[in-house]
């Protein structure tokens, strides 16, 4: 009893351990406290971009997100992108656009807080954004200021128009100690498209980065000036899985989910990849007027909870072969969550066997389909499923 009761202190104080690892990032992460998992919300500038922005589309965006289930699912940050900066008064302050925010920052911000949502605004780390509104170089500090007195609690800064060999490491890391001496902890968001390899310094940096130039809304397809379709993100989020973890994130760029350009199918693959890919889940749709079948991929909540896993490990590509491919991704209670991917033109059969998910071939496992919220039951060696063209079969393996 007493050898039992010891084992059971010390699993307990293991457990314990295991729990505070989870919840703490390492020290090659920047330590600010925040995005400790991937984090959820929503941006202005997929679906709104520089026209549309103004102070009735995020506040609108605020209401749908406290009040249609997104908030609860874990959505939590409004970000302002591009073009709500107009100028420079004459001591050098930011100042927002009368015509698109007439009440001013704060009062959205204060707005926004009031539905117990966090608040995240957007600058570039050059002379002008990419819409050509003032930038923040030499203003860092006093910007970092500015954002602080408003509320701000995520910054999202661009690599537009930035001098001849302006170092992006330097700046970012600028705006990190700018941020850092406001003494709000603000969630850092690095974009600089993935042009100078950021997952190789940005750790210590910022929370996440963008690993790639913008997403485009569409399944496959490449723009000449470096905009992406969801498989050719995929692509390149593939070899630099081992960057990602607790505060600090490969950042695939947000999502066009119910944007348009994309069928149900394609979707729900776009989502539930990203979950997989533990990438920051920034919905980039209008959140007052969307469909209930695009509600229902922005809150399948077993799809966000793979996402939200603690262990923050990003998914590894295990087999690909004619666009059929599996993915893995290790979760912290030992489970894995398995997508089966299938990127060709036809339905096609999808196996991922127990071996190429790291587990003995033998192994006997719980199988959950996760987008149908359904168990599947004990399976033996692995699993297989007919994936739609351009789908997904997403499901739990818990041995
Ligand atoms: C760049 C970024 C986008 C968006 C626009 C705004 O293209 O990569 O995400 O912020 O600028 O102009």
């Amino acid at each position: 009893m007493r050898i039992r009761g010891r084992g059971f202190v010390i699993a307990f104080m293991g457990l314990c351990l295991a729990t505070l690892a989870a919840l703490t990032p390492p020290a090659h992460a920047l330590d600010n406290g925040v995005a400790l998992t991937p984090p959820m919300g929503w941006n202005s500038w997929n679906k709104f971009a520089c026209k549309g922005v103004n102070e009735q589309v995020v506040r609108a965006a605020a209401d749908a997100m406290a009040a249609n289930g997104m908030k609860d699912a874990g959505y939590q940050y409004i970000v302002i992108d591009d073009c709500w900066q107009t100028s420079r008064d004459a001591q050098g302050n930011i100042v927002a656009d009368k015509d698109k925010f007439p009440s001013g920052i704060k009062a959205v911000a204060d707005y926004v807080h009031s539905k117990g949502l966090k608040f995240g605004i957007y600058t570039d780390a050059g002379a002008m954004t990419c819409a050509k509104r003032p930038g923040s170089i030499g203003h860092e500090y006093q910007d970092a200021q500015q954002y602080a007195n408003w509320g701000v609690d995520y910054l999202k800064e661009d690599w537009c128009n930035t001098l001849p060999g302006q170092s992006s490491e330097s700046s970012y890391t600028l705006m990190r100690e700018a941020l850092k001496a406001t003494g709000r902890p603000i969630l850092f968001s690095i974009c600089e498209w993935g042009s100078t390899k950021p997952w190789l310094w940005a750790g210590p940096v910022g929370n996440m980065w963008r690993s790639t130039g913008d997403i485009q809304d569409c399944w496959d397809c490449k723009k000449q000036w470096g905009g992406n379709g969801v498989v050719q993100i995929l692509d390149q989020l593939a070899p630099i899985y081992s960057y990602a973890g607790p505060g600090h994130w490969n950042d695939p760029d947000m999502l066009e989910v119910g944007n348009g350009g994309m069928t149900q199918e394609e979707n729900r693959a776009h989502f539930g990849m990203w979950a997989m890919l533990s990438a920051p889940l920034l919905a980039g749709n209008d959140l007052e007027h969307m469909t209930p079948a695009i509600k229902e991929i922005l809150l399948n909540k077993e799809v966000i909870a793979v996402d939200q896993d603690t262990l923050g490990q990003q998914a590894r590509r295990v087999k690909q072969q004619n666009g059929l491919e599996v993915w893995s991704k290790e979760l912290a209670d030992g489970g894995r969550a398995v997508a089966l991917l299938n990127r060709s033109d036809a339905p096609a059969t999808i196996e991922a066997t127990w071996q190429e998910i790291g587990y003995p071939a033998k192994t006997s496992a719980a199988v959950r389909d996760l987008w149908a919220m359904k168990d599947l039951g004990q399976k033996t060696g692995g699993y297989s499923a007919t994936v739609p063209s351009h789908g997904m079969v997403m499901v739990k393996v818990e041995p």
